[in-house]
């Protein structure tokens, strides 16, 4: 039967505790705390330590999403992970964590949409919800960026950071409240804005792609600024006129955590107030799918967010994405202490052998401990091109 509404039900997040700071990274790459706080608004970015993954941090926002629900792990029907930073390419990093937040009965996936992810897998579990084929999903955007960045390239390793946030959506019979409107798109002219260019079937990893770099993060910044001031305002627009609403009538938006002058041009573009605007990035960075369900839980958490406000969730990434929902918050925000019975411990399947594995990069471990070497960039891919290797096998 289908049910009279999907409403979130349960929220939580988790950030690893190491924090590194703008001037641990004026000690790798030529940057500085002032260029990087004036151009991005972000001070400080979490870590993920070397026995947490993607989806150990994930299984901890998850299972903090469930106890904030009153739910236990088996009520859970489907679990969705959105991320950009699997753990592997197989098996789905929702396969983990459903065993992880001690669920045995649920089915688990992936979704595939950058920073725009999280609200993509929210709007597919709603869909699940509403058609009376699961009762409760959780829904989950989890990031270890810190593993695919190119610590001697100062345009992206400066923006990223690690963490999970996570809602559990159930059915409900009382009407009203939830997701009243939605929009989202995808665009591939600027499908090489942002890209990971080796490791997929396209280029998979060779001596050459390692040593060119091209197993980390590349991107446009400029050109993905220009994008995002144009996007993020039109699509948190459309999902608030889906629902019937004013751009006045919202109480918080939880913008995509990337830049700070980016989020002050939406507020701009939509005419509000930058007290309209969640911000968090000072503290965490841009940690893509992870970032729009920690931006939801910590004014949930303070009780700035409260039952009937309406909210808008809005996010840009690779893709390039876009996604907004324009939805009616009903939950009791002091459930939220439930989260404190869960402990900072996850524990994921590992396979035979594996406790050698160091997936921390160098660059990164020598900041992290406190030296680094001189910064040499790393070459540049231009995107469409083959690699120097393969060209002569392909002339
Ligand atoms: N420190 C110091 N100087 C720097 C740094 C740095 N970290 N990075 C770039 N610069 C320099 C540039 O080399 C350039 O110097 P030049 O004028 O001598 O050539 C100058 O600063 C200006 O560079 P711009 O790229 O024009 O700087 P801008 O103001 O655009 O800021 C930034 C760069 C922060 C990357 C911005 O473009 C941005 O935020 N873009 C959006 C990025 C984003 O949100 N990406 C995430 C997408 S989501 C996903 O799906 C992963």
């Amino acid at each position: 039967m289908n049910p009279r509404s999907v409403r979130i039900s349960g929220w939580g997040m988790y950030a690893p505790e190491r924090r590194l700071t703008n001037a641990d990274l004026e000690r790798v790459v030529d940057t500085s705390d002032e260029w990087i706080v004036s151009r991005t608004g972000i001070r400080e970015r979490r870590i993920a330590a070397a026995h947490e993954t993607t989806a150990t941090l994930s299984a901890i926002a998850g299972k903090r999403a469930i106890a904030v629900a009153g739910l236990e792990p088996d009520d859970i029907d489907v679990i969705l992970v959105a991320t950009l930073t699997p753990d592997y390419w197989m098996p789905s990093t929702g396969a983990l964590v459903k065993e992880a937040v001690g669920n045995t009965r649920a089915a688990a996936m992936d979704v595939a949409a950058a920073c725009s992810g999280f609200v993509y897998a929210y709007s597919i579990a709603d869909a699940y919800l509403r058609s009376g084929s699961f009762r409760h999903a959780l829904v989950i955007g989890a990031e270890t960026l810190s593993r695919y960045l190119d610590f001697s390239d100062r345009g992206t390793c400066i923006l990223f950071g690690d963490g999970a946030g996570a809602v559990v959506l159930s059915a409900s019979d009382e009407e009203g409240g939830g997701m009243q409107g939605l929009e989202m798109t995808t665009d591939p002219d600027g499908a090489y804005m942002i890209w990971l260019p080796s490791g997929g079937s396209r280029s998979p990893v060779t001596g050459g792609t390692l040593a060119r770099g091209e197993h980390y993060i590349r991107m446009e910044g400029r050109e993905t600024y220009r994008y995002a001031t144009k996007t993020m305002a039109t699509t948190a627009l459309k999902a608030i006129e889906r629902a019937g609403w004013q751009p006045t009538e919202i109480d918080l938006f939880i913008p995509h955590q990337a830049n700070v002058r980016i989020i002050e041009s939406v507020a701009k573009g939509l005419g509000l107030p930058m007290d309209k605007m969640f911000v968090n990035l000072d503290r965490y960075g841009n940690t893509s799918a992870a970032s729009v369900p920690m931006a939801l839980a910590e004014p949930v958490d303070s009780g700035r967010i409260k039952i009937g406000d309406k909210i808008v969730l809005v996010a840009f990434g690779a893709g390039l994405t876009s996604g907004g929902i324009a939805l009616q918050w009903t939950a009791d925000p002091l459930c939220g202490e439930r989260a404190a019975s869960v402990e900072p411990v996850a524990k994921v399947r590992e396979p035979l052998d594996w406790s050698s594995v160091d997936p921390i990069p160098e660059r990164l471990r020598q900041v992290l401990e406190g030296g680094a070497g001189p910064s040499v960039p790393l070459d540049d891919v231009v995107p469409g091109e083959p690699e120097p290797a393969h060209r002569e096998v392909l002339a």
